[in-house]
């Protein structure tokens, strides 16, 4: 999406800042903070996109929410109404989706690793289709299958080969990769004889993912190309037919004012075109097309307030802003080195307008025991003060998801906002949630 705006959503009118109509300082001081803010109306705004870009534009289509990048009921629920499928990669992601209301048939279900527990769980649930990783997978789910009576229907995860210009903790579709089956000769030879032998596993299609936060599309563009014609092999040489092409998620955001995330469509249009000129030229059916989308769905309609504790200046070398948060509700730059972008709630900052002769170049640490624990390092804001809110841009995905009790903190609370009306979607966690299920 080419925004010209960042981040999205806020509206600063004077002292006060609007996000999604709410009232930021507001938030802070009724929810208190650390606390995870998110835009119903960004989240739904990207829903239409989807539809409006990839589904509707391309009927037989499927897309299917990457619900790891932020998983709780009240957004299960968003995702029910806009219609979109849930990528599940759990049997707790499994459980809250089921209990959201998803229909099972509505669901995918990914993992390297998932137990006997999980496989039963999810062929006994009805799940829409569980996407195989490794070939023993196969004899499994044909076991639990058979047991339910039922036929379920299986993608192979496969394994381009491709390597994705991201975070190497975030590139998923090279060779030497945990995901995913890779395409060696020999290997697709045992995955059809094993398919052969399950009755119980009806086998639909393939799928890839090459990696998360891709900011143009040549990762997609040539792990496509390569799957295609893996696609074309598995038809001529054994006979089985690719109905379904699911092509994973990926597709980055903004996280700094400087970035520019390309559009949806500049990701699906070419993919798309690509399968289109291979089934034209191979003769073969076009398989129906799925997509992926966790972080661009929700990444850019979430934000994270925080109350800054501490100033300190060491000089001639930094000043380091400490707040109330940091590596627990937000592990993705210590374990990425993943880049934000901040404001002082209330005062306007570089990136909404003010003098650059006001603002100070800080780092923002979190209050975690660990020297790593650097939220951001080098912004520049305007005098930062202890009991500022500090508003952490761009954090909807990967962070809730992500947090801990590292130090014993309890995670912070999550409000959903609409149109200047704020819920609770989760509620903060206390000393006592920390210490439960301790004998
Ligand atoms: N499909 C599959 C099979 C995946 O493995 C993933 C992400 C997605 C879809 C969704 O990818 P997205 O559209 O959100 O990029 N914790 C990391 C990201 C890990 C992504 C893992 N797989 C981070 O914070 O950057």
């Amino acid at each position: 999406m080419v925004t010209t705006h960042f981040p999205e959503g806020i509206v600063a009118d004077d002292a006060r800042w609007l996000f999604d109509g709410a009232d930021l300082a507001a938030l802070a001081k009724e929810f208190d903070t650390p606390l995870y803010v998110m835009s119903e109306a960004l989240i739904r705004q990207r829903c239409a996109e989807l539809r409006s870009a990839f589904l509707a534009r391309y009927p037989g289509t499927r897309a299917y929410y990457a619900s790891k990048a932020f998983q709780t009921l009240d957004m299960l629920r968003i995702i029910k109404d806009e219609g979109l499928g849930v990528d599940v990669v759990s049997g707790g992601e499994l459980y809250a989706a089921l209990k959201a209301g998803i229909p099972a048939s509505e669901i995918i279900f990914h993992g390297n690793a998932k137990t006997d527990e999980e496989i039963s769980y999810a062929v006994q649930s009805g799940v829409g289709r569980l996407v195989v990783d490794n070939l023993e997978e196969i004899y499994r789910i044909e076991r639990e299958a058979a047991h339910a009576g039922i036929a379920q229907t299986i993608l192979f995860r496969v394994t381009p080969g491709v390597d994705s210009h991201t975070h190497r903790f975030i590139s998923t579709g090279s060779l030497d990769s945990k995901f995913g089956i890779p395409l060696e000769a020999s290997e697709t030879a045992r995955y059809v004889a094993a398919l052969r032998e399950c009755p119980h596993v009806e086998f639909a299609g393939l799928h890839f993912h090459v990696g998360s936060q891709l900011m143009e599309n040549s990762s997609h563009l040539a792990a496509l190309r390569i799957v295609l014609d893996f696609a074309a092999r598995l038809v001529r040489e054994f006979g089985l037919a690719v109905k379904e092409l699911d092509m994973g998620g990926g597709f980055g955001i903004r996280y700094l004012p400087e970035d520019n995330a390309p559009a949806l469509s500049d990701f699906v249009d070419p993919m798309i075109a690509l399968v289109r000129e291979w089934s034209e030229r191979e003769k073969l059916p076009l398989p129906a097309c799925a997509i992926e989308p966790g972080r661009w769905i929700v990444g850019e309609a979430g934000l994270t307030l925080y109350r800054i504790v501490a100033v300190k200046e060491i000089p001639g070398v930094r000043a380091y802003v400490a707040v109330d948060g940091g590596m627990g509700d937000n592990i993705r730059p210590a374990l990425y080195e993943a880049k934000y972008h901040a404001a002082i709630v209330g005062r306007a900052d570089a990136g909404l307008g003010a003098a650059s002769n006001q603002l100070r170049r800080v780092t923002i640490a979190g209050r975690y025991c660990e020297s790593g624990d650097i939220l951001i390092r080098d912004i520049d804001l305007p005098d930062p003060r202890p009991g500022d809110i500090l508003a952490v841009f761009s954090t909807g995905a990967y962070c809730y998801a992500m947090a801990s009790n590292y130090n014993r903190a309890p995670r912070p609370a999550l409000v959903m906002v609409k149109k200047g009306k704020a819920r609770l979607s989760v509620r903060r966690e206390t000393y006592d949630d920390v210490i439960h299920r301790e004998k």
